[in-house]
């Protein structure tokens, strides 16, 4: 019980002017809507779900002074299987390390320690996961998705703010 306590702590770690935090509260709601619904992933994706989807998942944010710069999140059981998901780091602080850095405080999260399976999907950043041990699917035909990329523009949520 005091192990699972103190794992459910908030993670922070600091790296020169940066902190990534796993504190829910310091996420800056428009940084992270404002890239998703842009993404080639989650396009149109509303405000009120990216905000469901932070309340129910674990999320590390990038911050420098107080603003956020990066965000990944983690749709976990916490004792078998991860998915990473939403992994961005916003243009002005790419090619200085903080994706590499921010998946591995990622994979170091004592909550996430002896899965049995972690997964992602990505349409190109294949070579920065790579660094931390994932690799193609070993057997595609044993995988099946049920992928609905529009459902964005389908449910009619569009962009109603
Ligand atoms: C992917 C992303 C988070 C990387 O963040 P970053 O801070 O620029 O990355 P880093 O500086 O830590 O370096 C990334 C490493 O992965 C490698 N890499 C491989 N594919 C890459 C890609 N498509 N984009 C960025 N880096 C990539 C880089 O070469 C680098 O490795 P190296 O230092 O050994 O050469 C950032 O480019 C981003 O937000 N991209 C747009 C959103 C996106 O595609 N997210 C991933 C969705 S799965």
């Amino acid at each position: 019980m005091s192990q699972a306590k103190r794992s459910d702590a908030i993670q922070e770690y600091r790296r020169d002017e940066f902190v990534i935090s796993t504190d829910r509260a310091r996420l800056d709601l428009d940084v992270v809507h404002g890239f998703l619904t842009e993404s080639y992933w989650a396009k149109g994706i509303p405000r009120e779900l990216v905000a469901r989807s932070i309340e129910n998942s674990l999320c590390f944010g990038v911050y420098s002074e107080g603003r956020q710069f990066g965000f990944a999140q983690v749709i976990s059981d916490y004792a078998t299987y991860a998915y990473i998901g939403d992994v961005f780091v916003l243009e002005s602080h790419r090619g200085r390390g903080l994706g590499k850095w921010l998946m591995d405080c990622i994979m170091q999260h004592p909550r996430l320690q002896g899965l049995r399976r972690w997964s992602l999907v990505t349409n190109d950043a294949h070579g920065l996961y790579a660094q931390f041990g994932f690799t193609a699917l070993k057997s595609p035909e044993k995988h099946m998705e049920l992928h609905q990329p529009q459902v964005y523009e389908r449910t009619g949520h569009g962009d109603r703010r």
